[in-house]
């Protein structure tokens, strides 16, 4: 029998209406636009409207993605929600996009892996597609950071935002679609970037905390790290990879990584100056952003690289 690969077929993502740019901020707290965008390259970041969950950012980027895939929702057996800021405790907000959605023949489940979420769905999904007990999947990391920031703290509020991305992956016996990938989990440093809360240590939801220095210090050696793992595995070089899409946590991050990775610019996606750091949300939207734009191209070696909470970090390297 013929090995199975999982292929993307299409994306989608979607940004809440709202507004909120560098300006707006320093109304609010000490901060300058000045400040905000040369240390992380963020000049606004969009923010979910009071009756708008996680669920229904997912729904819309979803929708976008099985257009783009030309699918249709009853075809969907597998829906992955990246997410770290659910609708509720339970049931899953995956459970909540299958309903809106009438994803009814799609088996639904939340993982939470912060900023990695998306690359460890993929991941996920990869494994239950060559199971060859699922053919269509949808991976969609989604996030409602902003409700759950302190907007009195101006080392968290300056750099989040909300939004969603999705994929679409099906099933395929040609070569191609997710090649390699390499998922990694350090809990020895759950206390560096984390909710302050949580229904079972304080019956809350808790606010973003973050030790933004040694996060950076991190990210800047295992991104590079983790993405020279996985090329190396597909059995490729830094050469072959024709686009890069790293999370976008701070564009100094981005550039410290790409130093290190030989790549050049023109292959980089960087769409954090119009959104923020959006967890999960961050690499499907920006990969979304590319392909609609022309960026990546049918065949081309993408590669994806995420860092975040937990620490979790991965990468995927696939044949677009
Ligand atoms: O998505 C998960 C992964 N997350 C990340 O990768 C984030 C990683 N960390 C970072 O991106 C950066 O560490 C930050 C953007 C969070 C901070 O940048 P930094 O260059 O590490 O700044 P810092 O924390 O060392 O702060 C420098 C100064 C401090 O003042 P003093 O102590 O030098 O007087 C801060 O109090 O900037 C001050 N500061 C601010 N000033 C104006 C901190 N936040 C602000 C602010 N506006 N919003």
């Amino acid at each position: 029998m013929s090995e199975i690969y999982s292929e993307i077929i299409g994306t989608g993502s979607y940004l809440p209406e709202k507004v909120l740019t560098n300006d707006d901020l320093s109304k609010m707290v000490d901060t300058s636009d000045e400040w905000i965008y040369t240390r992380t390259g963020i000049k606004q970041r969009h923010i979910a409207a009071d009756d708008e969950c996680t669920s229904d950012l997912a729904v819309k980027a979803i929708q976008n993605a099985l257009d783009d895939a030309k699918m249709s929702a009853e075809d969907v057996d597998l829906l992955i929600v990246a997410t770290i800021t659910p609708d509720l405790v339970f049931p899953s907000t995956s459970c909540i996009v299958q309903k809106k959605l009438g994803l009814k023949n799609a088996v639904a489940f939340d993982i939470s892996a912060a900023c990695s979420g998306f690359v460890y769905g993929l991941t996920i999904a990869d494994s239950m597609i060559k199971s060859g007990m699922y053919k269509n999947a949808v991976v969609v990391g989604a996030e409602t950071l902003t409700r759950i920031m302190d907007w009195n703290d101006r080392t968290t509020c300056v750099l989040f935002g909300d939004g969603a991305g999705a994929a679409v992956l099906r099933a395929t016996n040609e070569k191609t679609g997710i090649i390699s990938y390499s998922v990694k989990t350090d809990g020895d440093y759950i206390d560096c970037l984390k909710a302050t809360g949580g229904p079972s240590a304080t019956k809350t939801s808790g606010n973003i905390f973050m030790e933004g220095k040694e996060v950076f210090k991190l990210a800047v050696v295992r991104m590079p790290e983790i993405s020279k793992e996985v090329v190396a595995k597909a059995g490729k070089t830094m050469a072959d990879v024709d686009c890069f899409i790293p999370h976008q946590a701070n564009i100094r991050i981005i550039d410290a990584a790409l130093k290190n990775l030989d790549i050049p610019e023109e292959k980089v996606v960087k769409t954090i100056e119009k959104h923020g750091n959006i967890s999960s949300a961050c690499i499907p939207l920006a990969l979304d952003i590319a392909n609609k734009n022309g960026q990546i191209k049918k065949g081309q070696n993408v590669l994806l690289t995420a860092m975040g909470a937990g620490f979790t970090w991965g990468s995927v390297f696939l044949k677009f």
